[in-house]
């Protein structure tokens, strides 16, 4: 079966939970950047998120949330293209969450591996509440409610996305159901004129008894290149291409962001709880000592001691930052003891400093200006509020609620 989404809306969120890294900046932010060339992007301050693992300190989230928008904006999200919000202030999030909540199984929820997994790692907080357990619908809602067609997520968050699919799927059968379905199915095949109503006949014929796929492919595409038929005989004519009913939520696919892991200070992955960062708004200084301190390989305990790079949590610094040749010469320089490390080092820190310097720049910039900033997340608000008021209304009506009048 395939419902998914044809369509070129990217959705993705990030908590506020304090200060953005590189780790961020590699992995997340520079595939945003990248998006909204391509994408009608929607990008968004998961405040709410944050509280269903952080409830006990919301100074955090207060702190960080208007500076997360201003990180991103001085990395280069632009809002031009980009619609950037915040989730609490858009409170049909948390309604379509309920309603939502109504048709999933809580088996469901319990699988999510991120559920399980969190409780067991983080011991210093009771994360057997409500809230925790259907978090990953939280971002379902949020998701479903742009009928995104597209998640750029990491691998720990594939599962969610996944569920996110199996909720749609579930209300789509519910709720996409009408009596009279096969007659308004016929009337909008009829609008599409005679040549485009037996083409879609036909895919539709060659993917439900053939299993073509290419043939679902040209359906969809005929689909979106019919410029005047309704919203809703659009999402009938997409629903009977699989004769599933109408799609009312279509379902999104995983982005799986390809970036270089980022490293932190110690060799392990950058992560704010390993305490291993490199803030996008450290100063040189200290960028300086960070990588100056960091462990090398314990075979070099002197200077004329020979190292391994594969051995040392600097290398892999350089794997993201130096050009081949550049790397070649220092792993030389490394193996016959010809360089040290504070030189090896300096590479890096030179290249951190080059990247974070524009950034800063415009961080500054942002600093100094921050009703600017506001409006550019007030006008965020209401774009996004109106996507969310549109999903809410359908959604209210097709679950029985008459919605405001
Ligand atoms: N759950 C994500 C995280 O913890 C953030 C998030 C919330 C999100 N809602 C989303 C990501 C929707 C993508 C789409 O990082
Ligand atoms: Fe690591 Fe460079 Fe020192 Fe070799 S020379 S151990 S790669 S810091």
């Amino acid at each position: 079966m395939n419902t998914i989404s044809q369509n070129n809306r990217v959705l993705s969120g990030m908590r506020p939970t304090g200060l953005l890294h590189l780790g961020h900046y590699h992995g997340v932010l520079k595939n945003w950047i990248e998006l909204q060339h391509s994408y009608e992007c929607f990008y968004f301050v998961a405040d709410w998120h944050a509280l269903t693992t952080h409830y006990e300190d919301p100074s955090i989230i207060a702190d960080s949330t208007r500076d997360m928008v201003i990180d991103w904006l001085a990395a280069g999200v632009n809002p031009g293209t980009a619609t950037l919000f915040i989730q609490s202030r858009i409170p049909e999030h948390a309604e379509l969450h309920l309603l939502l909540s109504m048709i999933t199984p809580l088996g469901w929820l319990e699988r999510v591996p991120s559920f399980k997994d969190q409780q067991e790692k983080i011991k210093d907080k009771d994360l057997s509440t409500f809230g925790f357990l259907g978090y990953p619908l939280l971002q379902s809602a949020d998701i479903l409610m742009y009928k995104a067609g597209f998640v750029p997520v990491g691998d720990d968050q594939v599962a969610h996305v996944e569920l996110t699919r199996e909720v749609a799927r579930r209300f789509n059968h519910f709720y996409g159901r009408e009596p009279d379905f096969e007659n308004k199915v016929s009337a909008a095949i009829n609008k599409m004129g005679k040549k485009n109503a037996r083409l879609y006949r036909d895919a539709r014929k060659r993917y439900q008894e053939q299993g073509d796929s290419e043939a679902l492919s040209i359906g969809h595409a005929l689909l979106e290149s019919q410029q005047h038929i309704s919203l809703s005989d659009r999402e009938r004519l997409l629903g009977y291409l699989d004769g599933e009913g109408r799609i009312i939520l279509p379902e999104p696919q995983a982005m799986l962001t390809v970036s270089s892991k980022m490293p932190g200070v110690d060799g392990q992955k950058m992560s704010k709880s390993y305490n291993n960062t490199i803030a996008l708004r450290e100063d040189p200084d200290s960028i300086t000592q960070k990588i100056k301190t960091m462990p090398t390989d314990p075979a070099r305990v002197r200077r004329t001691d020979p190292g391994d790079p594969d051995k040392c949590p600097v290398w892999e610094f350089h794997e993201v930052y130096t050009d081949e040749a550049t790397k070649k010469k220092l792993a030389e320089g490394c193996k016959t003891a010809s360089i040290g490390c504070i030189d090896c080092k300096q590479y890096v820190i030179d290249s951190i400093i080059e990247e974070l310097k524009p950034i800063q720049q415009g961080v500054n910039e942002y600093l100094g200006d921050l009703s600017g900033v506001d409006s550019i997340i007030n006008e965020g608000c209401e774009a996004a509020r109106d996507v969310a008021q549109d999903t809410i209304e359908e959604v209210r009506k097709l679950m029985g609620l008459t919605g405001r009048r």
